[in-house]
């Protein structure tokens, strides 16, 4: 959208924030750090469980990897969760709960890149009747939902500028991508959604606490370095993010009494990606060990004809499996894409930490789990 076009937020809040994907990677971050202030007694999470007790264990489980004390976990009440399934939002549009929601932090969505049945009823048309609910119900002042940079398809200009004009057809590698895109037409589509769409790049680790918190994606990073190769040249930029900075951007944006825009990348962007060879001396270097010398840049047939080396380099695995992620990942990694993140400056915000700066925190924190366990977390 334009620039003209502004949203904004009364400063003084009297409303409820909801959260979405509280048990999630991202809702888990911003719920971390809302458990720390005074905001937290008007946070409600949306949270699939069976009843409030359930849904509180979740919680609490999920916060255990931010490190998040032992005092502030007691601060989860069960009067905060909402139980709900995008799968049925009729079971909970309902909720009395939902007629004081101001504002709204959408992270739920199946995240797989694989062909899970339920993407698109989730993303799309989950997330758009979870909308419609909460516009019937609630007096929302601002609507955060969370998309994906990747949602500019493959033959995205590089870099990717913050667009939603991307071509009806565009193609797409994964199912998951295209839905996200879907989803965001589908909430521009409901009148009157104050909808500020974010669009993460690719989220790894934490800068503090490395893949304590979660290790996705960054298994994709320890495999190619593990193999000496992969489908990408080694001086590809990739556009990576912490999840703890995601998290400040989106609450800051909250905190916003006027946002410029209702589309922003949140990344790296062209100025802090990282290549893969610097973020391998940066993880050689926190391992102790030289960086690779010998990268090689290789097909997918040449990796397909080397599995019966992958227990020996990659340590114990399925090696099928192994296929399939080094195919879906490969395919993300090769396009090289970076995203624009202009729009930051006009709001005055952070910029994003590059991942060479913690990269060796995130070596160091998994250094106890073999790669095929690390990468269950985005295979589930
Ligand atoms: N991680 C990244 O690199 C990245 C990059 C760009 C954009 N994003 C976007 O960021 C958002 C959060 O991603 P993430 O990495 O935190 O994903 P995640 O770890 O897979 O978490 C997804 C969350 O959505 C919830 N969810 C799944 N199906 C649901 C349903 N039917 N009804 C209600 N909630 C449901 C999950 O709940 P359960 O715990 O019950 O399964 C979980 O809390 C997503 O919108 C994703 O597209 C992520």
């Amino acid at each position: 959208m334009s620039t003209v076009h502004q949203t904004a937020v009364a400063s003084s809040r009297t409303g409820k924030l909801l959260v979405t994907g509280a048990t999630g990677f991202l809702g888990s971050a911003i719920v971390s750090r809302l458990i720390e202030t005074p905001r937290w007694d008007e946070v409600l999470l949306l949270v699939r469980a069976r009843n409030s007790t359930e849904g509180v264990a979740r919680v609490i489980e999920t916060l255990k990897r931010f490190e998040v004390p032992e005092a502030l976990l007691a601060r989860v009440q069960p009067s905060q969760i909402v139980c709900g399934d995008f799968l049925l939002v009729d079971a909970f549009a309902n909720d009395p709960r939902l007629g004081d929601v101001t504002e709204v932090v959408n992270c739920s969505a199946v995240t797989s890149f694989g062909r899970h049945p339920q993407i698109r009823k989730v993303n799309v048309e989950g997330t758009g009747a979870f909308a419609e609910a909460l516009m019937a119900k609630a007096k929302l002042r601002r609507f955060i939902h969370v998309g994906t940079a990747m949602s500019c398809g493959l033959n995205a200009v590089n870099p990717v500028i913050e667009s939603d004009a991307f071509p009806e057809n565009a193609e797409h590698a994964v199912s998951y991508t295209e839905s996200k895109l879907e989803s965001e037409r589908r909430l521009r589509r409901i009148p009157g959604l104050p909808l500020v769409v974010v669009r993460p790049s690719i989220i790894v680790g934490h800068s503090r606490l490395g893949c304590k918190p979660s290790s996705s994606i960054y298994w994709v990073f320890r495999m190619g370095f593990a193999l000496e190769r992969f489908l990408c040249d080694f001086d590809t930029q990739i556009d990576v993010v912490p999840v703890d900075y995601c998290a400040d951007i989106i609450l800051r944006m909250l905190d916003a009494s006027v946002l410029h825009n209702t589309l922003y990348h949140i990344s790296a962007g062209p100025e802090r990606s990282s290549t893969f060879r610097e973020i391998d001396r940066a993880v050689a270097a926190a391992l102790g060990r030289e960086p690779i010398s010998h990268y090689h840049q290789v097909d997918y047939a040449f990796l397909r004809a080397m599995t019966d080396r992958f227990p020996e380099l990659l340590g114990p695995c399925n090696k099928k499996v192994m296929l399939r992620a080094i195919q879906t990942y490969g395919a993300f990694a090769t396009l090289g894409l970076v995203f624009r993140n202009d729009r930051f400056q006009t709001e005055g915000f952070p910029v994003p930490p590059c991942f060479t700066e913690y990269a060796g925190l995130c070596a160091l924190s998994s250094m106890d789990r073999t790669i095929a366990e690390q990468m269950v977390t985005d295979f589930k």
